[in-house]
């Protein structure tokens, strides 16, 4: 006996405590001994056998080794015997009954797999699957007022890229065109839209992937190439004029590229956490060569040469581009300038789409032939 026992025992018989108990004289608990369990016999589809008192039918089922369909069963709660799906017949009952709660019964004979059991069974599942049904529908309605609101809020802001940038989107002509009309004091507030439109896709696409997927009413426009492009002008316009670009450009490009890599991820596309600034990536420095000409020739104030400016502009297109052109790929997007190919698009789609700048008509200049059309085709970019 240890020694904390006979403590205890003294305690309880009434002796003088010896030196160093602590426990105080009191009853001794008494445990009920177990009562041994009576077992029940019964015939499951004319199999004998027998299980403890107190089993389910379910149980005793399993236990003669036959199986029978639950749905609304746990073994870890009380049965709520609501779906019926677990009925088995009972000899000499008038009615179905549920396996999964009704106890077994000394002497029960019960059929699991009866043609009366089978239909009943079907009945059940055909009224389930029915109002199932009808409940997805209410539920998808009660839902499209919210999809649609995420939706709509995202075009809005594509759709309002149009003037700014044309259709489909470029980084350089947004630069481009802003500085052509005047506007570039606008940049700052479309670089904030185009942040909190970023962490509203994030949240509201991740959630309902196939929103990815519905499309711009304009053919030419497409989310991912708008935001895409959006990003591409920030990078632009961080490392070509580091001296004066707003801060909201930043604070966009970095909202961007965590939705981006959010979205990639929710369509099972692998990108990377944390890429190192020299990683590689697939624009070519003749590209972004060619980008930032489009940009002098429209007169933008730049201040470092594109050479000095590409390994900034590398290090920051690093964290979007796989995540981008995945997305605009598996999109089957409309081919732009900067976006990656198309697996499903032949050359001559690529070539197709062409993003023009409207001429710009003036009451002294009606044939708007002063103002810098572009001389550059977008075919050869998006190759
Ligand atoms: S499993 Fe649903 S009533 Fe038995």
């Amino acid at each position: 006996m240890t020694e904390p026992t006979a403590r205890y025992l003294r305690a309880a018989a009434g002796q003088a405590p010896a030196a160093g108990d602590t426990i105080p004289p009191g009853p001794i608990p008494v445990f009920p001994t177990p009562t041994p369990q009576r077992q029940l016999r019964l015939t499951i589809n004319g199999r004998e056998i027998s299980v403890p008192e107190g089993s389910s039918l379910l149980q005793a089922a399993i236990e003669a080794g036959f199986e029978v369909p639950t749905l609304c069963y746990l073994e870890t709660l009380t049965p709520v015997n609501v779906c019926r799906v677990c009925v088995v017949e009972v000899e000499g009952s008038r009615t179905l009954v549920p396996a999964c709660s009704r106890k077994a019964e000394d002497g029960m004979a019960v059929k699991t797999d009866s043609e009366r059991v089978r239909l009943s069974r079907r009945l059940v599942l055909e009224f389930l699957a029915s109002a199932t049904g009808l409940i997805v529908v209410a539920l998808q309605i009660g839902y499209l007022p919210t999809l649609y609101g995420a939706y709509n809020r995202r075009e809005i802001l594509v759709t309002a890229l149009d003037s700014r940038a044309g259709a489909p989107a470029w980084g350089p002509e947004i630069l481009a065109r802003h500085h052509l009309s005047e506007a570039t004091a606008s940049l700052p507030a479309m670089y904030a839209a185009w942040e909190t439109l970023s962490a509203d896709i994030a949240e509201s696409h991740s959630s309902y992937p196939w929103l990815m997927g519905m499309r711009s009413p304009s053919p030419l426009n497409c989310w991912v190439i708008s935001l895409l492009a959006v990003l591409d002008s920030a990078a632009l316009y961080i490392s070509l004029c580091p001296a004066t670009v707003p801060t909201e450009a930043r604070q966009c490009l970095r909202m961007g590229f965590v939705a981006l890599r959010a979205l990639a991820r929710a369509m099972g596309i692998d990108v990377k956490d944390d890429p190192r600034p020299d990683d590689p990536i697939e624009l070519t420095f003749e590209q972004f060569t060619k980008g930032v000409e489009h940009m002098r020739r429209a007169g933008f104030p730049l201040e470092r040469s594109a050479e000095d400016a590409w390994p900034d502009f590398h290090g920051w297109r690093v964290n979007y581009e796989s995540a981008a052109y995945h997305l605009a790929d598996r999109l089957s997007a409309v081919p732009a300038a900067w976006s990656g190919k198309r697996k499903h698009m032949s050359k001559r789609d690529y070539v197709d789409v062409l993003a023009r700048r409207p001429r710009h008509r003036t009451p002294t200049d009606p044939e708007g032939k002063r103002v810098l059309e572009r001389q550059m085709t977008f075919s050869a970019d998006a190759e």
